[in-house]
């Protein structure tokens, strides 16, 4: 990233084309950060605000944007994307979490959400779900714009959220 001289792109060609890709549009699809340390609430919370500039969001005007920080340090963004089906619609927590994926990643810290809503939001139910999949433990800070923040984890959000489904751990 330009602004942030600490920021590397992954030497991988399918990285390097979406850090390209996102150089052209100017927006931050996926920022990679090497050294395995956690970015600042502030950069985490940039980034995100940057993604729900990206929001297709014509049917509730409800803008929403997320950025999912990998235990790698690598972080992922997400917006909302509406449907006219409305059933289809994708938050902006599960964008994230889809664009992490297909990158590689698995590991999760945590997400960041921002809206802009009187309370900060919290993640639906399907979200929490998906979120779970892959790190129950995860850390869930939520603002809006005035930068009122909620900061809870997952596991309160939804717990036991495994128990007893195919062996599988995370049991809080
Ligand atoms: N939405 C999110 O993207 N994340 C949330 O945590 C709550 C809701 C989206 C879905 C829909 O596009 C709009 O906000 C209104 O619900």
């Amino acid at each position: 990233m330009q602004a942030n001289p600490s920021w590397h792109l992954s030497p991988s060609n399918h990285t390097l084309c979406i850090a390209e890709a996102n150089r052209k549009r100017s927006s931050h699809t996926t920022l990679i950060h090497k050294n395995f340390t956690m970015s600042s609430l502030a950069t985490l919370q940039k980034l995100a605000l940057r993604a729900r500039q990206a929001a297709h969001a014509p049917y509730s005007r409800f803008q929403v944007g997320a950025a999912l920080e990998a235990k790698n340090g690598e972080i992922f963004t997400g917006c909302n994307v509406e449907n006219l089906s409305f059933g289809l619609t994708l938050c902006a927590e599960r964008t994230a979490v889809v664009s992490a994926v297909a990158a590689g990643a698995r590991a999760f810290r945590r997400i960041l959400i921002v809206a802009d809503s009187r309370e900060p939001i919290a993640p639906c139910g399907a979200c929490r779900q998906v979120l779970a999949e892959f790190a129950c433990d995860m850390e869930v800070i939520s603002v809006n714009l005035q930068g009122k923040k909620y900061r809870t984890k997952l596991s309160l959000l939804l717990p036991r959220a495994k128990v007893g489904i195919l062996d599988k751990p995370c049991s809080t």
